[in-house]
């Protein structure tokens, strides 16, 4: 077993690390605070080629392995987390899925612009009635022969009002349950398209997440991606995904508290010696690592899992549903080991701890994760089948 990361690793860890904290960490309070979207940063994002991470170099992507992306995601999200979300959907729900199902000629139309982050996408599943039950879908994507003609509402996108084009989930044909919903590329300035108000939310403020109506929007037939009824399909592969990246972000937010709490607690001093010198504060900081440490290797492992084309869908639920807990722990030990000064916004711990609450419900909630790994242990006869003996084929 090899804990090492590669010299390439590195390097993209510490270019993300530099950019979070030189570029992001100045403004992030201000932009949290007034909902402000961080349209410059994003910018910047997309000429790093962090928005595009993963994307091959034939499409001005990065070529760059998923263990890159959890690393950049981890160093993003202990600053900022609207930017890190926005890098998370970009890459492992838009480009991927673009990347991996879509045919040569959208790939060739989208791919390079969402790779160079000048056109950033949304993921369109989530519903007003249909959150965690997804094959529920009420939008209906009727097929007029040359096109389909789209019609239903989606909530919680995130990126909704800046992207320029929608991955859509939509029911073709209800009789066929699943196997009736289909998925398209829509772009955002096609008619009827209409984009609701920016939410008002308790993190990640500074993120755009939008409800987004489709009113008799025609979609071509060749913007389905895959063939016909592969759309929930489509909807859940591309969300295994998704989930290491919202687990990375959670990892980067529990080790964002760790870092400001541990940095805090050594140089302020009560009862003449510093906090981290007595045991009440020495020992949350070691369960704190102890539990960082843990979800690492959650988290890298599913990574690694996916890179070698292995199945990887329990160890993403795995990851997410452990790191996503370990967020929000740790960032309230990290507010109680600052007292009072944890409390207010200049200390941007409080800012974490809002913004890890999140983690345990996009991209599946932490009773979602446990129904994914739940229902892998009941097909393998009640075993639990560590995941890095499986040689299975990327399902
Ligand atoms: N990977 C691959 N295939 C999967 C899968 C997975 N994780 N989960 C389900 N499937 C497949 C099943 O194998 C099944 O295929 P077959 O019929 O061929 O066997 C098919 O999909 C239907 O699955 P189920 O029978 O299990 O369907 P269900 O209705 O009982 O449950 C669910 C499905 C797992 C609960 C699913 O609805 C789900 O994951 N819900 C959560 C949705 C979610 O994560 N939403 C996040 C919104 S997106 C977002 O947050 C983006 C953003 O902007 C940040």
């Amino acid at each position: 077993m090899e804990f090492k990361l590669t010299e390439e690793h590195l390097a993209v860890r510490e270019a993300a690390r530099d950019f979070a904290q030189n570029e992001l960490k100045p403004g992030v309070i201000e932009r949290d605070s007034k909902m402000i979207y961080p349209t410059d940063q994003v910018r910047m994002m997309g000429e790093l080629g962090f928005l595009g991470m993963m994307v091959s170099p034939e499409y001005g992507g990065g070529g760059m392995d998923t263990l890159s992306y959890v690393l950049a995601m981890e160093e993003i999200s202990k600053v900022d987390n609207s930017c890190s979300v926005i890098v998370s959907v970009n890459n492992s729900l838009v480009a991927w899925g673009v990347e991996t199902y879509g045919n040569e000629a959208q790939k060739a139309k989208y791919l390079p612009k969402i790779a160079s982050g000048e056109t950033i996408g949304s993921f369109c599943l989530s519903e007003p009635e249909a959150g965690s039950d997804a094959t529920s879908q009420r939008t209906t994507a009727v097929d007029m022969g040359d096109h389909y003609l789209l019609n239903g509402t989606k909530n919680w996108i995130t990126n909704g009002g800046t992207s320029k084009i929608h991955l859509v989930i939509a029911q073709t044909n209800v009789e066929l349950g699943h196997r009736g919903i289909n998925a398209f590329i829509v772009e955002a300035d096609w008619e009827g398209v209409a984009i609701g108000a920016k939410e008002d939310k308790l993190g990640i403020r500074s993120s755009d997440t939008h409800t987004i109506m489709y009113n008799d929007v025609k979609v071509p037939k060749e913007n389905r991606i895959g063939d016909e009824g592969f759309g929930f399909k489509f909807a859940m592969k591309t969300l295994n995904g998704g989930r290491i990246g919202i687990a990375a972000q959670a990892l980067g937010i529990a080790g964002g508290a760790y870092e400001l709490a541990a940095a805090y607690a050594n140089e302020r001093k009560a009862f003449g010696k510093p906090i981290s010198a007595h045991q009440a504060i020495a020992f949350k900081l070691a369960k704190m690592a102890t539990e960082i440490e843990a979800s690492k290797m959650l988290v890298y492992r599913a990574a690694w899992l996916k890179d070698q084309h292995m199945d990887y869908s329990s160890a993403a639920a795995m990851a997410k549903l452990y790191a996503s807990e370990v967020a929000m722990r740790q960032t309230v030990e990290a507010v109680q080991i600052h007292g009072g000064y944890g409390f207010v916004k200049e200390y941007h711990v409080e800012r974490l701890m809002r913004d890890a609450k999140i983690t345990q419900i996009y991209e599946g909630t932490s009773e979602i994760q446990q129904l994914v790994i739940s229902r892998d242990i009941i097909k393998n006869g009640n075993l639990y089948i560590p995941v890095v003996n499986h040689n299975m084929e990327n399902a």
